[in-house]
C-alpha cells in the first residue's frame, strides 16, 4: 500500500488516492473540476458533483491513481485488491506490447508518455513504471524525471506549448 494514499468520502463512497500511481494527465480535473480541483486543499471536493457523476470519472482515471469503494459492504467495489497493482502494471505492459509510443505535451505541464517503452535510470536499472507516464518539463518536480504536480504548485505557464 502507498503510505501516501489519501481518502475522501461523501457517506456513500470513498475515493483512495495514490500519488505514486498519479501522471497528472488531468483527466479527472478537465472533466470534473468542482471535485478534483488541484489548486485547493484539499484538492478533492467529494460534495462538488452526486457519487454517480464521481465515479463515472474515477473509472477514467488512466492509472488507477483513483479508485472508489462503496461505504456499504453490501455494494461491489471496483477498487483493487491491495499488492494488485503490480498485476496491474503487468497487464499493463502486455496490453502496450509493439504499441508506438505517443508524446503528449500537457499545456503548462508535463510531457505525458504512452506506448512500449521503458525508462532506464543512470544507474542502468529499469524504473518500475506502466507503459504511461509524464515526465516534468517546468523544473520543480520532487521527483525527477517525473511530474509529480508541482508544476500547478509553481503556476508553470510555457510559451511553446
Ligand atoms: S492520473 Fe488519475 S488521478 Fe492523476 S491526474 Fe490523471 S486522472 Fe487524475
Ligand atoms: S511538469 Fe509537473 S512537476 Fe514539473
Amino acid at each position: 500500500m502507498d503510505p501516501n494514499e489519501r481518502t475522501y468520502t461523501n457517506g456513500e463512497i470513498t475515493v483512495s488516492w495514490k500519488p505514486s500511481a498519479c501522471i497528472h494527465a488531468t483527466t479527472c480535473y478537465r472533466e470534473l473540476i468542482t471535485v478534483f480541483n488541484p489548486r485547493k486543499r484539499p484538492w478533492v471536493n467529494m460534495q462538488g458533483a452526486p457519487t454517480e457523476k464521481i465515479i463515472e470519472i474515477v473509472r477514467k482515471c488512466p492509472t488507477n491513481a483513483l479508485t472508489y469503494d462503496w461505504n456499504d459492504p453490501a455494494k461491489k467495489s471496483d477498487k483493487p485488491a491491495e499488492g494488485s497493482y503490480e498485476l496491474m502494471e503487468e497487464n499493463s505492459r502486455s496490453r502496450m506490447a509493439g504499441k508506438p509510443v505517443e508524446i503528449r505535451i500537457m499545456k503548462n505541464g508535463p510531457y505525458v508518455v504512452e506506448g512500449d517503452f521503458r525508462v532506464i535510470g543512470s544507474d542502468g536499472k529499469e524504473k518500475k513504471l506502466m507503459m504511461m507516464t509524464s515526465f516534468c518539463r517546468c523544473g520543480a518536480s520532487e521527483s525527477m524525471p517525473f511530474c509529480d504536480g508541482s508544476h500547478r504548485i509553481e503556476n508553470f505557464t510555457s510559451s511553446c506549448d
